[in-house]
């Protein structure tokens, strides 16, 4: 009895210190940094050493500025199934007097986020928003001789008849600032969030300059007549075979010229100009990227105001210098910390801005984007985009499809994350021919468009891509939350096994080709789990000849098939 009372006391002694040491056990072993890897042919983000599918929405610029602003948000975010958040800090806020630093509204957004289970991609609006430098603060606005502004050949920056004071990006004393301000953001971050709440960041937002290709300020000048720097000469020369055809073309109309001024390497029209620009807004913002990385290095990406586009050819109608898919291998020359580069998309061409993008193996995320379903499922199922954003979530005007979207994309995820990587997962969306042609070779199966009793009154075939979609917008002015609904049906399939697919999807139907349909279910995935409901292979699939997925809503359906012996 009383070996009994001393083990007993032992082992309550034990658990109590156990218990006793659990919190600061707990507190020692934070989860490793977020990063990105390969994983066989994609790569994925990973967070907390797992990968992650970032189901995100930027809020509109200046929410976050105000906790109180925020407060009722967060909730609704939440609803809506994101895991994460893309939200900013403003160099003005972070650093409002010079050399001192005030974080509450970057706190308040990690408490929040947390707090709602959510992760944070935090934009830095330093030197740069919309190509205007707006957010900078007042201390660096009021003083143009140590802050340099960018020239036009008609005087200030602008667009749409507006004119704004811009910072030139050949300004070194406002780019040693910028990273300075963002290095002690870093810091902070590293400092009150060893969690990593906060995954990435997007460094500086739609750089470049609008009303010019190039910058004529006196510093400006004073480089254009200089020769080309030696490490972007290399950068090209290294790398001559496999540069992207927009600078190819640039640099072949000079015959390759392997040194001399920037006329005598890449010639004199706009294009040369935005070379030019784009070597040194893509140095800037490297250098801010570098000095908040040497605090915390998670993943850094800088994002694009889309050019050449519609109505906006020639740069300087839109950003002259940001990392528009045409510029990427100057920004990668320029910028070797930045992690990718990512558009932020209001054109009607998604597929072909994403096509743009992935060249030379740059990782897709779409920080902007409109809460189209069809777009978002095709990022993901066909180029493993990390993540998608619609822009100005807090405003959404469709929460529930999104909210749907995100909630099963969110259970499957892990799955999808996992058999991504062994390329198992394909996509088909309406309008898009070369995408059904290889889905129905992938799977065995035919391709239909519309709802379950369309098969009795077939709608008209859609096969040009963005056939019947609105004309584009007027670009980069719109918000996404427009209120029409993106209705073209899309699917993605991950192959499970042999003649197995799990099929996520909406506005389309699936049929019996050279491989037939076997059976059918319906169902959902909780954490990668799948959670069956009713096997479907009734009235519900017409006696098993079609799966239908859903017209309002994507669902999912398991479906096994068989071909004849
Ligand atoms: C793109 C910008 O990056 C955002 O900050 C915002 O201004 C939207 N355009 C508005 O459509």
């Amino acid at each position: 009895m009383k070996r009994f009372s001393a083990l007993f006391l032992m082992s309550v002694c034990g658990a109590v210190l156990m218990l006793a040491q659990a919190p600061r056990n707990e507190a020692t072993a934070f989860p490793p940094l977020p990063t990105m890897r390969k994983a066989g042919q994609t790569v994925q983000m990973i967070v907390d050493g797992k990968p992650y599918l970032m189901l995100a929405g930027e809020l509109h610029n200046s929410s976050a500025s105000s906790p109180a602003y925020m407060r009722p948000i967060w909730e609704k975010l939440a609803a809506l199934h994101l895991n994460t958040v893309i939200g900013t800090a403003s160099w003005e806020l972070v650093e409002p007097v010079e050399g001192r630093f005030d974080f509450s509204a970057v706190d308040s957004e990690i408490a929040e986020a947390r707090k709602h289970g959510m992760r944070l991609v935090l934009i830095w609006f330093g030197t740069w928003k919309n190509a205007s430098s707006s957010y900078v603060p007042m201390w660096v606005k009021q003083d143009p001789g140590r802050f340099p502004l960018a020239r036009t050949k008609s005087g200030k920056p602008g667009f749409m008849g507006l004119s704004m004071d811009v910072l030139s990006p050949l300004g070194e004393a406002a780019i040693t600032a910028d990273a300075k301000a963002f290095r002690a953001l870093m810091r902070h971050i590293r400092e009150v969030d060893p969690r990593h709440t906060v995954i990435m960041m997007q460094v500086e937002n739609e750089a470049g300059l609008l009303g010019d290709s190039r910058d004529r300020s006196a510093l400006a000048e004073a480089a254009w007549a200089k020769p080309v720097p030696s490490e972007l000469m290399n950068y090209l020369v290294q790398r001559k075979a496999t540069l992207l055809p927009e600078v190819s073309r640039v640099w072949g109309a000079q015959d390759f010229k392997t040194s001399g001024t920037w006329t005598e390497v890449f010639g004199t029209d706009a294009f040369a100009d935005e070379i030019f620009m784009a070597w040194f807004v893509g140095r800037a913002v490297g250098r801010v990227a570098e000095a908040g990385k040497a605090e915390l290095a998670i993943p850094m990406y800088a994002n694009a105001w889309l050019g050449p586009q519609p109505e906006q050819d020639l740069p300087g109608q839109y950003p002259s210098g940001g990392p528009v898919t045409g510029m990427l291998d100057i920004w990668r020359a320029a910028a070797p910390r930045l992690d990718l580069f990512a558009p932020d998309i209001y054109v009607a061409d998604f597929e072909g801005v994403c096509e743009g993008y992935v060249r030379s193996g740059n990782p897709l995320f779409i920080p902007e984007a409109r809460a189209d379903l069809p777009n978002l499922f095709w990022a993901i199922g066909h180029h493993g985009a990390l993540g998608y954003s619609p822009f100005g979530i807090e405003d959404l005007h469709d929460f529930k499809a999104l909210g749907a979207a995100y909630e099963t994309l969110a259970g499957l995820a892990p799955l999808l994350l996992k058999l991504q990587a062994e390329g198992k997962v394909m996509s088909v969306m309406e309008g898009n021919a070369a995408s059904v042609t290889a889905f129905e070779e992938a799977t065995g199966l035919g391709v239909r468009f519309g709802g379950l009793w369309s098969v009795f009154a077939p709608p008209a075939p859609k096969n040009d891509r963005q056939k019947d979609m609105a004309p584009a917008p007027a670009p980069d002015v719109e918000f996404s939350t427009r209120p029409e609904k993106d209705t073209r049906g899309f699917a993605v399939a991950i192959e499970t096994a042999p003649h197995e697919f799990v099929i996520v999807g909406s506005g389309l139907l699936l049929t019996s080709a050279r491989a037939h349909i076997g059976t059918i279910d319906e169902g959902r995935y909780e954490n990668g789990r799948w959670q069956p409901g009713r096997r479907i292979n009734g009235d519900e699939s017409f006696s098993g000849n079609f799966v239908a997925l859903g017209q309002e809503f994507p669902e999912i359906r398991r479906v096994v098939t068989y071909t004849e012996p």
